[in-house]
């Protein structure tokens, strides 16, 4: 499960879309089940597939004595010269072994099953552990709808392959040996032949025609996601579907996808019903021979009319497993294709991965300092984002980042919280290259507010304690009351139990990037990084919160992204960030005095903020000056 792709991209290697074959065969994906079914340090589980196991073989040798006893019932009533007696001890032998036929059947399922459902948990839980280990990279590219179906189908499809191949595939196996066996016995070899040709013949054809319908089954998913996927994406983005009337638009997008299920699904009950027509001419045909020869047994040399009930009966029996063995083919090739694609997602690379021995950042303690050195960065490489910027900040100072929109600057902030790797240079916190200490400790030791806050459809208490899991009460509220917000939530008719609603979307952006603040100062990491912070804040409250912010940064290393200047005229250092490079850097006082692009557009902020002043509206956000600067 740990095979590593290497290609030019690696978090592309796995094939996620339906229509491609599985990347490995079917033997290597059911033999990665195998350690799942047979758990290490878990004896109870083990114990019970031992005795499932034994269950099926008792259940299966009573199946083969059910037309034995019904064989000698009705020779012991047609005997020509006997008195007939009812044969009493064989009907009630004859019912026992079929209620014992059954009966250990639905045993060793009820005892199997806590086997298959703690299989298809863990590698659940293994699959959704290493989702969340997966870089941004990964999940910006990947739908979540199309995500979560996976593993949702992933899960059922581990629980059907391990029931059916475990506890029919094998049995059935078993009872054609049996079966050939007394056939053997009773007759003679023919018979067996016959059957064991017959089945043979079965088999391959049920597996030769579910192969080739498997591609409908294939496309079925593969749209099925796609349907999913466009429906959640455009019920999240409902807001925005009304702002431009698109809802025909949407239907449309839906319902194409909708379409392409339904054609595939069409094809694949037609094949299914040709599949079952081809399995019964198969069976009913030999069924048909051997009934021939075992007539003319009877007529001819003396068999009697038992054995020729014995005949019918074993195969009439026989062929009921085998007509549900199509079934669990198809069931078995279909969970195993969505088996493959689950698994497939644990292979994919984890792009950014601790190095062995990795160090631990102490979560907290004294400010850190964190350097960039000549630091490149690209997303994709044919577009380079960040050129060569080197910048430190030292323990318990406060750098600002400015600079026109789509600069870098945001990205700068990912790079510290490695959720990426440069290319070329390197990111170091106290000294140490962010490479080689554990993104776990890492991230620990940094609070980020970021510049869209997204928050969890929960209250608005639970999305501030996601700050520290485990603060009390009193901590919480006191991380609100810094973040200028307690006041507004006790004046709510539901307090802190409101609920935020999806992505936050029911609090107003001023409101949502208070939380985000609140959250952050309750984790109260050793640095801060502030992306537009306090953006979608009225001034008054920005001056409030910023008092507040900087007190919180006080003792710690701050790095803030800001478009309006005025917010960071107090930092240690400002650095001029345009096109991925540091064009200018200093203080507020020395920037100015330089009278270059950060004069520039400190001048046009000034110019904007008094004639907002003379119009009585709020500074716009200035974004767009960023020109005027040049
Ligand atoms: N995941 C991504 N994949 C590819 N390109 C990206 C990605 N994220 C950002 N970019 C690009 O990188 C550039 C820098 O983005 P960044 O978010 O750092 O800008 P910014 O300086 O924070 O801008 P703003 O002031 O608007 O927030 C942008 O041109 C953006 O299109
Ligand atoms: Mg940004």
């Amino acid at each position: 499960m740990t095979r590593s792709a290497h290609s030019a991209n690696p978090h592309m290697a796995a094939p996620l879309d339906g229509r491609q074959k599985p990347a490995r065969g079917s033997w290597s994906t059911i033999l990665s089940l195998l350690p799942y079914l047979w758990p290490k340090h878990e004896f109870w589980l083990r114990l019970r597939l031992v005795l499932a196991s034994i269950c099926m073989v008792v259940a299966k040798i009573a199946t083969v004595f059910v037309p034995i006893l019904l064989y000698h019932a009705i020779d012991h009533l047609s005997a020509k010269d006997a008195i007939i007696t009812v044969p009493a001890g064989l009907i009630v032998g004859y019912a026992a072994v079929r209620i014992a036929s059954t009966g250990f059947a639905e045993l060793r399922d009820a005892i199997f099953a806590a086997v298959q459902m703690r299989a298809s948990r863990v590698v659940a839980r293994q699959t959704f552990e290493h989702l969340h280990n997966l870089s941004m990279r990964f999940h910006l590219d990947r739908q979540t709808g199309g995500l979560s179906n996976i593993i949702l189908r992933g899960t059922l499809g581990i629980q059907n392959v391990l029931r059916l191949a475990t506890f029919n595939i094998i049995p059935t196996i078993i009872e054609l040996l049996l079966t050939a066996g007394a056939l053997w016995h009773f007759f003679d070899v023919w018979y067996a032949l016959i059957t064991f040709a017959a089945v043979t013949f079965y088999i391959g054809f049920t597996f030769t025609f579910t192969s080739w319908r498997g591609k409908f089954r294939r496309i079925m998913n593969e749209t099925d996601n796609e349907a999913q996927t466009k429906a959640i994406d455009s019920l999240i983005n409902f807001e925005t579907v009304k702002y431009f009337g698109n809802e025909e638009h949407e239907s449309r997008r839906f319902d194409e996808s909708l379409a392409r299920y339904e054609k595939a699904s069409v094809k694949s009950q037609v094949s299914l019903n040709a599949l079952n027509i081809g399995q019964a001419v198969i069976i009913s045909s030999a069924l048909g021979v051997m009934m021939m020869m075992a007539a003319n047994g009877v007529a001819h040399h003396g068999m009697t009319v038992g054995k020729f009930v014995l005949v019918n009966t074993y195969l009439m029996q026989l062929y009921v497993p085998l007509n549900f063995l199509g079934f669990v083919y198809l069931q078995v090739n279909q969970g195993l294709i969505d088996m493959e694609q689950m698994f497939s997602l644990l292979r994919v690379n984890q792009e950014i991965k601790d190095k062995p021995g990795a160090k631990v950042v102490a979560p907290q303690g004294p400010p850190a300092q964190i350097v960039f050195e000549d630091v490149h960065f690209a997303y994709n490489p044919d577009r380079q984002i960040l050129k060569g910027i080197s910048f430190s900040v030292e323990p318990g100072k406060k750098v600002a980042l400015v600079g026109p929109t789509g600069s870098g600057k945001s990205t700068t902030s990912r790079l510290l919280f490695r959720f990426y790797d440069v290319t070329q240079g390197s990111v170091k916190i106290d000294g140490i290259d962010v490479r080689d200490v554990t993104q776990h400790s890492l991230r620990a030791a940094i609070g980020v507010v970021p510049q869209d806050t997204v928050l969890f459809n929960d209250s608005i208490f639970y999305n501030i304690a996601y700050g520290r899991p485990g603060a009390t009460v009193a901590e919480i509220e006191q991380a609100a009351r810094l973040a200028q917000i307690h006041d507004f939530i006790v004046s709510l008719p539901q307090g802190y139990k409101t609920k935020v609603g999806e992505r936050g979307l029911k609090l107003s952006g001023g409101e949502k990037q208070r939380v985000a603040i609140a959250r952050t100062i309750l984790k109260n990491p050793r640095i801060l990084i502030l992306d537009e912070a306090t953006s979608a804040l009225d001034t008054a409250t920005e001056q409030d919160i910023g008092a507040a912010l900087r007190s919180v940064a006080d003792h710690r290393t701050t790095l803030v992204i800001a478009h309006r200047l005025s917010t960071v005229t107090d930092a240690d250092e400002i650095l001029v960030l345009r096109d991925g490079e540091i064009v200018e850097r200093g203080g507020h006082a020395a920037l100015l005095a330089m009278d270059g692009v950060y004069a520039a557009m400190w001048a046009a902020q000034v110019e904007l903020e008094a004639a907002a002043d003379v119009a009585g509206v709020e500074p716009a956000r200035l974004e767009s000056v960023p020109e005027a600067a040049d």
